[in-house]
């Protein structure tokens, strides 16, 4: 036992969620204990993200900060990991001297080690190639009951905003049996849900045998017994395919939920982003699995402001907003970055313009959502309890299979049980469930404003 403790900052996606969960198991592995706070760990650990430019300003504005604890405690280490370092490689350096080890997205394995080796001064290695399947390494699981399982790592595709293909490498796909294997030990462990992840979870398998297995993987962990649910993000719509409405519709244990990321609603905006689907070919993907699933959630990610974007290509990403009726959708402001076509594209667009349509889009979408909660009142969900809601301790919240956040009367139910929900009221972001008094009033508008667990 070192006696040592470490702290681990997440910052990005799923991927990335799992990923720290690999950097604390090797260090725990290595006998240093969490800490509470990263003002009070040994090792504070950034797992970063570059996805967006305010990503990489947060990073160094939060290194500045711990410089000053760092100054105060000698001894104390400072790792930066994941994309943005893949990125920045030496220039985190030049910035931020004081950090003592770096690490890219392919070599997470070589943290103990990097460790070891800056005891004598900053240790760096950034690789191109993965050499050891992060799956592979030890985990610290931030929830006893659900747990991130990655199929694939890196992306073979080009949209010509993304930068993850340049950090994250190309796509390599784990074996199904590792994958399987891996899912059986985690619901012996009391794992009931699995997240499934992936740059692009419908190309799982490809580089494999050749032809695309994802349908074939849903088939085989819904024979896994014990696990109750299992989601997956994300799914590019271009090889989103019947194979795999037709999983989705046949496993028991695969939630209604889909993550289909739409990106923009202008056929001459997905050409120019490199989607390789049309918006008509998007719907109809999108028809396909709503026949196929009665009450599926449809979830998207939308960009606004991509450069050459028209005010007319906006009224599109709209119109389409409107038709696909979405669940929820996760809508960001276009964010020039390195190593990106986009970034070379001509007509980048003033911040403001991006600023007004954004904020159009998203009362547009906060209303349909809201609409979309709306028509759960009155049904029956089943819900699996996360545990006591953070706004109200008196009360237990959870998550539906369609994914949707729910608040509902406490009866002492354990976090990663199973529960009957009756939804009593919807709010634009999440519902309230049987036990308390029906909330759901009109207009809209006024409901909306009055909650203050929506934000
Ligand atoms: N592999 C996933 C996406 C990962 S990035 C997929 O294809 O679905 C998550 C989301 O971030 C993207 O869907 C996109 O909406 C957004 N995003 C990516 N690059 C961006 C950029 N340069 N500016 C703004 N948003 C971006
Ligand atoms: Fe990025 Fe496109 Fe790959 Fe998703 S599919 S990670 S958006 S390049
Ligand atoms: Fe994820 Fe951000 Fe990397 S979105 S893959 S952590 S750039």
């Amino acid at each position: 036992m070192t006696g040592k403790t470490y702290f681990v900052t997440t910052y990005g996606c799923q991927m990335n969620e799992h990923d720290s969960e690999r950097l604390s198991g090797m260090l725990e592995a290595d006998g240093y204990t969490k800490a509470t706070a990263p003002a009070e760990a040994d090792v504070v650990v950034f797992n970063t993200c570059c996805i967006r430019e305010k990503a990489d300003t947060r990073l160094y504005g939060n290194l500045g900060h711990l410089k000053s604890v760092k100054d105060a405690r000698p001894g104390m280490k400072i790792v930066v990991g994941g994309c943005l370092a893949q990125k920045d490689r030496s220039l985190i350096q030049t910035k931020a001297p004081y950090v003592d080890v770096v690490l890219g997205t392919h070599n997470l394995a070589s943290l103990p080690r990097l460790l070891r080796e800056s005891d004598t001064g900053p240790s760096f290695e950034i690789l191109e190639q993965t050499e050891v399947f992060p799956s592979a390494l030890p985990a610290r699981r931030s929830s006893p009951w659900h747990a991130w399982v990655s199929i694939s790592i890196g992306c073979n595709n080009s949209c010509t905003f993304c930068i993850v293909p340049a950090v994250r490498g190309e796509e390599v796909s784990r074996r199904t049996g590792d994958i399987v294997a891996e899912v059986q030990s985690l619901v012996a462990d009391g794992v009931v849900e699995v997240t499934l992840l992936g740059q692009n979870v419908n190309s799982y398998g490809r580089d494999l045998d050749g032809t695309p297995m994802f349908s074939k993987l849903l088939f085989a962990l819904d024979s896994v017994e014990g696990l109750e649910r299992v989601r997956f993000t994300s799914p590019h719509p271009k090889d989103f395919r019947a194979d795999t409405v037709e999983a989705m519709a046949n496993c028991r244990s695969v939630c209604e939920h889909i993550h289909l990321p739409v990106q923009a609603g202008s056929d001459r905006v997905l050409k120019r982003m490199k989607r390789a689907y049309t918006r008509a070919r998007y719907m109809e993907k999108l028809a396909m699995v709503r026949a196929a699933i009665p009450d599926v959630a449809v979830t998207t990610d939308i960009i606004v402001g991509f450069p050459g974007e028209t005010e007319d290509d906006f009224a599109e990403t709209l119109s389409l907003v409107e038709e696909a009726r979405y669940d929820a959708a996760y809508t960001f402001q276009y964010s020039s970055r390195p190593m990106t076509e986009a970034a070379d594209l001509p007509d980048h667009l003033p911040k403001e313009v991006v600023q007004e349509r954004y904020e159009r889009l998203t009362e547009l979408q906060d209303r349909i959502s809201f609409e979309s909660n709306i028509a759960n009142v009155g049904r029956t969900h089943e819900v699996l309890v996360e545990g006591p809601s953070k706004k109200d301790p008196g009360k237990l919240t959870g998550r539906t299979r369609t994914n949707k956040l729910v608040h509902f009367g406490s009866d002492g139910a354990d976090a990663g049980t199973l529960r009957t929900v009756r939804i009593t009221a919807a709010h634009p972001h999440h519902l309230e469930g049987e036990g308390h008094a029906s909330r759901l009033t009109l207009p809209l508008a006024a409901e909306a404003q009055g909650c203050g667990s929506c934000s």
